[in-house]
């Protein structure tokens, strides 16, 4: 008997699963067990296949592998290495004691080089945690695996190098690493807040979103600078701290979206979904174990819907529960899936559909009944959570001619000081940004005096619920904390007020 170790993903749990081969001299025949997994039944044929290109043979033996335990959804990092040395050992090419000392993770090609698979490093942690320090991964994966504190990890380019090292007698041919697959887009890097011209409500309102944590809707025509701005917040935005970034890659990992050789993502993912996605690809989804979608990987960062009223009604829903909770919860028959889902959310919208009614609208020409139908589309599950919302007009030939103006640099370290602040404010709390603060606690401590009337007036008058209250509560700390108050003047509350009613002028 040989065995060995691999690990299962069900969404970001990483399970340790234990790969054992007997071998029976009876009739020639190989079985899996605890595989429901269709594509497991695909990694038969791949380790038979890659067993006999490599030159280490196939036992002429009945074979039965079995994956324990057996309940659990198995998917995730190749289990065909595991699969393979696992056999080699019950078939005594290789030595049992070496081969069970090992975690193996990879997936076979069918000449038997190693190719890179996603979730190494979710899978690395889980083995660490689990005391199973040592670990083979797919050379194209092993930059990823080193990232986990703790593991020994050694990289490998084919099934017969592995077994090698196994003390197999085989020839190990030279081949080339498989290349792990980039990931599709880059993030907007490198675009900087000097480029923006004019737009002092706007950058203002990037400002404050990035110190409090807070939504943000940016309302205006075409080619105003809403995709401009937007995609300028995640450079305002701190590193991440270890436990952070060590969520962010892995739900990468996962998603296959991780850049070999960039390490741990330090910085705030950036992710924008175009409108005509899915709702697969915008929460997640897909056969089997379902895959972290947009809103997972913006996880610890920025979601960006440019254009939101265009997105499917159905996909702007589902977006609701994980925005509350911050976790995405894929329920499929093969197992429920857990991803991390906090995200600042930005929104771009034209006012209308033909894009013009901002100011006096004297070039809308859209009716009436779809002027307010269309940011009515967002309005339900999506704008009522969005703590500032703003109109964007193009700049004015004054603005376009003004001189010098503040890079992302310089705005971040207000930003960075601002976040300090609340995070002292809030130390044992178990939230550190204005945006997570409960509505227990905005109440238990309310602003200056006369800020306090204003409130109560809006919310007399039916401008405001209670909800709202809350959120202007929560804008006003944001911009006592980068004014360096101790807590909201009358001030701040009137400017939170306006920067969540598209009224906002220049500050
Ligand atoms: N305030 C601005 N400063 C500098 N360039 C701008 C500004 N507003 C618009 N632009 C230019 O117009 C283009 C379109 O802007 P964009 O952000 O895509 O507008 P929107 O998303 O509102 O339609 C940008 O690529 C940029 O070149
Ligand atoms: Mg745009
Ligand atoms: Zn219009």
């Amino acid at each position: 008997m040989g065995r060995t170790r691999a690990v299962a993903l069900v969404g970001m749990d990483a399970h340790v699963v234990e790969v054992e081969a007997h071998l029976a001299a009876s009739v020639p025949g190989f079985t899996l067990v605890g595989l429901p997994d269709a594509s497991l039944a695909e990694a038969r044929d791949r380790v038979r296949a890659a067993m006999t290109s490599s030159g280490l043979g196939w036992p002429q033996r009945r074979i039965t592998v079995n994956l324990s335990p057996a309940g659990l959804p198995k998917a995730g990092p190749g289990f065909d290495l595991a699969i393979a040395v696992a056999t080699l050992a019950g078939a005594g090419v290789c030595d049992p004691e070496s081969v069970a000392a090992q975690v193996h993770l990879g997936e076979l090609g069918l000449d038997g080089r190693l190719r890179p698979v996603r979730g190494v490093l979710p899978a690395v942690v889980a083995a660490v945690q689990a005391g199973r320090h040592r670990v083979v991964v797919p050379a194209g994966n092993v930059d990823e695996a080193r990232l986990v504190p703790g593991a020994q990890v050694a990289g490998a380019v084919s099934l017969a190098q592995v077994a090698a090292a196994h003390g197999a007698q085989v020839e190990v041919p030279a081949v080339d690493p498989v290349d792990p697959p980039r990931s599709p887009e880059d993030t907007p890097g490198g675009c900087d807040l000097t480029d923006v011209v004019g737009q002092a409500t706007g950058r203002w309102a990037l400002e404050v979103t990035a110190a409090g944590g807070h939504h943000l809707a940016l309302i205006g025509p075409p080619g105003s600078g809403k995709t401009m701005l937007a995609s300028r917040l995640p450079g305002l935005l701190p590193d991440l701290d270890d436990a952070a970034a060590v969520e962010v890659t892995a739900v990468h990992s996962i998603a296959g979206t991780l850049d070999p050789g960039t390490g741990l993502m330090r910085r705030p993912p950036f992710e924008a979904p175009h409108h005509t996605a899915s709702a697969a690809s915008v929460v997640g989804g897909g056969a089997g174990i379902p895959r972290p979608g947009a809103i997972s990987r913006a996880h610890r960062g920025v979601l960006f819907l440019d254009e939101a009223p265009e997105f499917a009604p159905a996909v702007l829903q589902t977006l609701r529960q994980p925005l509350e909770s911050g976790e995405l919860r894929l329920h499929r028959a093969a197992g429920t899936a857990r991803y991390p889902a906090r995200v600042q959310l930005v929104l771009a919208a034209n006012p209308c559909p033909c894009g013009n009614a901002v100011g006096k609208a004297l070039d809308c020409t859209c009716t009436a009944l779809a002027r307010r139908r269309y940011l009515s589309r967002l309005s339900g599950p999506l704008l009522d959570r969005v703590d500032l919302q703003l109109d964007v007009l193009p700049a004015t030939r004054a603005e376009r001619r003004a001189g010098a103006r503040e890079s992302s640099a310089v705005v971040a370290h207000r930003v960075a000081l601002a976040r300090d602040r609340a995070r002292a404010r809030f130390q044992g709390t178990g939230w550190s940004t204005n945006s997570e603060a409960p509505g227990a606690w905005l109440r238990a401590h309310p602003p200056a005096g006369s800020a306090v009337r204003d409130l109560e007036r809006a919310l007399d008058r039916g401008l405001l619920t209670m909800r709202g209250a809350d959120r202007v509560l929560r804008v006003a700390w944001t911009l006592a904390d980068l004014a360096g108050a101790g807590r909201p003047e009358q001030d701040h509350v009137a400017q939170a007020l306006a920067l969540r009613s598209r009224t906002a002028g220049p500050t």
